[in-house]
């Protein structure tokens, strides 16, 4: 039943899920606060750092009336004296009605599904999947652009640990996208999800130029930090960290409905002169995760697009 409810990878979702799960966003994002929750306890349990996830997961739980549980350092907790995942799933399923987790193994997630009692909600593993950031990033092009077909979204930085560029590419398979993947050798899109791309029909091109003309057919620059805490070689991260920085002087040619997009947090491939540019939209972006989050925890808990359409529990 947890696992079937849980929300570990983007990949299973169809087309008509992720619709509806805009159209559960957009509902809270017109009233984000009500006592749909009341008498629910949401767990977050963070083994690695985070800012947005975290704290936008926990207050769509606050705004939704539910009460939260959790720790953002394992080394707080009893794994620090040894006691398993497995343990510390199933103790904290005794506690709470869902649990958020984030974990630094691929697979962690989906392990967690398999052996708790709730719903688990993968706030990301390792370098696998980031499946509420693509959520709220799906949420955020449909908004900019009136539409999530045919279009040409390009993918920069870090494409080999970039967990959300993994996730994204995925969810886009039903929408007829064209991707455009730019980075540094070293940091390429990994074989497998070119394949994946292959084998649903996506099309992408790979491109290391960055500059003023190679992106001016963008709809979409997704910009993405180099994950430091990734790599086994710091020598290899110190070569390719400053790979892409996008300018503001960069922007003269660009579509005038592009938007720049970033998971955040950002480190410098992004200056902040972009920030006062009408393209730039990473900061609403990560506003709009709190109502992809409030549908996120929603739905897992079983509750329906009708029930928030009908919902009387509206709060001020
Ligand atoms: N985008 C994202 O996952 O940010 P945090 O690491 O701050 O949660």
């Amino acid at each position: 039943m947890a696992e079937k409810r849980s929300l570990v990878t983007i990949a299973n979702l169809t087309r008509d899920k992720i619709m509806y799960l805009i159209e559960m966003a957009a509902e809270f994002e017109k009233h984000p606060n009500r006592k749909l929750l009341e008498g629910k306890v949401v767990a977050t349990l963070f083994f690695e750092p985070s800012t947005r996830t975290r704290l936008s997961f926990e207050t769509a739980a606050n705004r939704l009336g539910a009460r939260v549980i959790g720790f953002t350092d394992p080394k707080v907790t009893s794994s620090s004296k040894g006691e398993t995942l497995k343990d510390t799933l199933m103790m904290v399923s005794n506690y709470a009605d869902v649990i958020v987790m984030r974990h630094y193994l691929e697979g962690a997630a989906r392990y967690a599904s398999e052996v708790a009692s709730v719903p688990i909600v993968n706030a990301g593993d390792g370098a696998n999947q980031h499946p509420s950031q693509t959520l709220l990033d799906l949420y955020s092009i449909y908004k900019t652009q009136g539409t999530l077909e045919n279009l040409h979204i390009y993918l920069v930085g870090d494409l080999k640990y970039g967990r959300t560029v993994h996730s994204l590419l995925m969810a886009m398979r039903h929408f007829h996208p064209v991707f455009h993947f730019i980075a540094p050798t070293e940091l390429a899109m990994p074989e497998e999800y070119k394949l994946y791309c292959e084998k649903n029909g996506i099309q992408y091109v790979e491109e290391q130029r960055f500059d003023e003309k190679s992106i001016a057919e963008a709809d979409i620059l997704y910009m993405t930090r180099v994950q430091r805490e990734r790599f086994t070689d710091l020598m290899e991260y110190e070569r390719v960290k400053n790979s892409y920085i996008l300018r503001a002087s960069m922007l003269g040619r660009v579509k005038p409905t592009m938007k720049i997009l970033h998971p955040l947090p950002r480190v410098n491939e992004i200056t902040y002169d972009v920030d006062d540019d009408p393209h730039a939209y990473y900061f609403e972006q990560a506003h709009n995760g709190l109502f992809a989050r409030e549908a996120i925890i929603c739905d897992v808990l079983g509750i329906s697009l009708e029930e928030v359409k009908a919902d009387k529990t509206i709060l001020g």
